[in-house]
């Protein structure tokens, strides 16, 4: 079942738990918010209280990105403020085995995220026990940027990849989905599909969701 997690980060701040809200008439079970401390990535966004709030106005599974370098002493401390799933870049975890099972033994599902350049073999010994693994398919930092083609190649071997070795993570892609490249984005074998501004930046959060969905959906329906 393909999901679409709207990414907070295109939301308007000042409305947040209202955006979301209307974001969620479209249908969702997951919601994406992304954690930048200024020096992995090259800006600034949310923190502790932020997903303490929104963990009190939606009953959405809280997916929390963090581009943030140091994730073994905070990642805890999101999954405390109601984190769901916690993603964590391979490029800022020098532990990552280590740092991807303190996730899982905190109760949160854990996530291995990889920046565009960074090749898929970098994770071949945590697949076989991460519950998810998030490609970045512009480079972090900030929302409203073109998807970077070549990343669906990687999304195409990591799912053969896992068919393969008949592992069991989700795939997750993220950044420059829109409508116009979300069937493609399905087709390569994305499970969870991140649209921050093509979601929140419409009109309409709820119908935007629904829109991708619908056309994610029929760009696989064909697939056994
Ligand atoms: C970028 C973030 C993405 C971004 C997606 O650093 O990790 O989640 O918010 O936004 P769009 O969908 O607008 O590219
Ligand atoms: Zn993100």
């Amino acid at each position: 079942m393909i999901e679409i997690l709207p990414s907070i980060l295109a939301a308007d701040f000042a409305r947040l738990g209202g955006h979301i809200t209307e974001a969620e008439r479209g249908g969702l079970s997951m919601l994406h918010l992304d954690v930048m401390d200024g020096h992995f990535a090259p800006n600034f966004s949310i923190g502790i209280p932020v997903v303490e709030c929104v963990r009190k106005a939606t009953r959405l599974a809280l997916d929390v990105h963090l581009m943030i370098e140091d994730a073994d002493r905070y990642a805890p401390l999101f999954i405390e403020a109601g984190a769901d799933c916690v993603s964590v870049h391979q490029e800022a975890c020098p532990h990552l085995d280590r740092t991807l099972r303190m996730i899982q033994s905190e109760g949160a599902r854990a996530g291995a995220v990889l920046n565009p350049a960074t090749p898929l073999s970098t994770l071949a010994h945590v697949l076989p026990f991460v519950d998810f693994v998030l490609l970045m398919s512009v480079n972090p930092g900030f929302g409203g940027q073109k998807l970077i083609p070549y990343v669906l190649d990687k999304v195409r071997a990591l799912r053969e990849w896992r068919e393969r070795e008949g592992l069991r993570f989700a795939i997750e892609m993220d950044g420059g989905v829109t409508l116009d490249n979300v069937g493609v984005v399905a087709e390569a074998g994305v499970d969870w599909i991140v649209a921050g501004s093509s979601v929140f930046g419409a009109p309409d959060a709820g119908a935007a969701v629904a829109s991708l969905r619908e056309a994610a959906q029929q760009a696989v329906a064909g697939r056994a």
